[in-house]
């Protein structure tokens, strides 16, 4: 890991629009009577309207620094990402759910590379509706789009609210880390609730920004933290907003499966007493940092997901976890090598660029162990198990 003040510095525009993001979290500061909870810090910092992260200009998906990017995601590394859960929904569709719905489509290759998928598995949905909090992102999608699949683009909408009822296959690549989360620390035994509070100005002017935690009564500890044992200092993060999203998820499926990939644990190993650091971490030019107070706004910020969370909020609203397993597990049961192997390995400029991304997937050092998919179904046919979890299903940890 990266000190930030080794990180490279952003050009003056974007420098500019930080400082203005800065300002503004400096005024919520002080309308709060001078402290705000991480939570709506992280709000601010990545979903201000035109200044956040996810809403604003910064190029964030990419290959390496040199293209302005700070991370890369599945979808990007290699299409046998989206081929194989094409694999996976082709046979949900065609239990008359012919309907896909994405939340937060980066780039939009997700969405390019499963309708070409599902092109070639002989099952192309009707629609393919898009939820995109950001308008520069929508842009960038329309565009990919366009260039990767032009004769499926009309199939593609993008919706601003959610609908009141969907019936189909909902997917989410990396969305629920993106949520904002709020920070707990447990100080000499005693737990607090971190917050952000004013730190005098930047060399530029700019609000600075410190950590402050607020003592908590005992009542307002929630629970999962009450239940981590000992009595030695920790940080840790909950999950709210990804758990209302998935119970609003839940309000809305009506019937279909709802897939959510990303980094995580069960609750067991999320909260456990040796990952006394929490999670929370910061991406800016492919180097990962934990100050989230690193020029707000040109720089994501992110948490592990909880998944044992995520399996409560959706049961709460009737929804069945179907499987929950690791990335490479899922990959590899929906059949990721057979797509690999269906290039011809003698072709080695073809070949081993795919294989080394499918490697990279996979890879338990890389992202096959930490990243996991869950699946939330409502009202499929059961005879039918989802292929993806038929080895190496995990939901008994959650
Ligand atoms: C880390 S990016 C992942 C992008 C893309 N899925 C990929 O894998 O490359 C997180 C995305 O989640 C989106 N997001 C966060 N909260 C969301 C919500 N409540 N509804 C829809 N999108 C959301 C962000 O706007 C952003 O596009």
């Amino acid at each position: 890991m990266q000190k930030a003040a080794s990180l490279p510095l952003p050009p003056a525009d974007a420098q500019a629009a930080s400082d203005t993001l800065a300002a503004r979290i400096g005024e919520s500061i002080d309308a709060a009577g001078g402290w705000i909870g991480f939570d709506r810090y992280m709000a601010l910092a990545l979903y201000a309207p035109g200044l956040g992260y996810y809403s604003g200009g910064s190029a964030k998906f990419g290959r390496d620094a040199r293209d302005g990017s700070d991370f890369i995601t599945a979808p990007e590394l290699s299409p046998f990402f989206a081929r194989t859960l094409a694999r996976q929904f082709a046979p949900l569709l065609a239990q008359g759910l012919p309907r896909l719905l994405e939340f937060g489509a980066g780039t939009g290759r997700l969405a390019a590379d499963l309708l070409l998928g599902l092109e070639q598995e002989g099952q192309l949905p009707d629609t393919y509706a898009i939820v995109e909090l950001s308008g520069e992102l929508r842009a960038r999608q329309q565009d990919t789009l366009a260039r990767r699949a032009p004769h499926l683009v009309e199939r593609v909408t993008w919706l601003d609210t959610l609908p009141a009822a969907f019936e189909g296959v909902i997917v989410g690549n990396e969305v629920l880390d993106a949520m904002p989360v709020q920070l707990y620390a447990r100080n000499g035994g005693n737990w607090h609730e971190r917050g952000v509070a004013r730190a005098g100005v930047q060399d530029g002017g700019a609000p600075a920004f410190r950590f402050e935690d607020r003592p908590l009564a005992a009542t307002d500890v929630p629970e999962a933290l009450r239940a981590i044992p000992g009595d030695h200092d920790l940080v840790t993060e909950t999950h709210a907003e990804a758990e209302g999203f998935t119970r609003a998820v839940g309000a809305m499926l009506a019937r279909g499966a709802a897939f959510f990939i990303d980094y995580g644990f069960p609750g067991a190993e999320y909260y456990h007493p040796q990952r006394a650091g929490g999670t929370l971490m910061c991406h800016y030019r492919h180097h990962a940092h934990p100050d989230p107070f690193l020029h707000p706004g040109l720089q994501d910020i992110t948490a592990h997901v909880n998944f044992s969370g995520i399996a409560h909020a959706a049961a709460e609203t009737g929804l069945t976890v179907a499987g929950f397993a690791s990335q490479a597990r899922f990959l590899m049961n929906a059949g990721i090598t057979d797509l690999l192997m269906a290039l011809d390995p003698s072709d080695a400029r073809a070949f081993l660029p795919q294989a080394n991304a499918v490697q990279k997937l996979l890879s338990e050092a890389e992202m096959g162990e930490l990243f996991k998919v869950i699946a939330l179904t409502r009202g499929l046919d059961d005879s039918e198990p989802l292929a993806g979890f038929a080895r190496g299903d995990r939901c008994h940890a959650l």
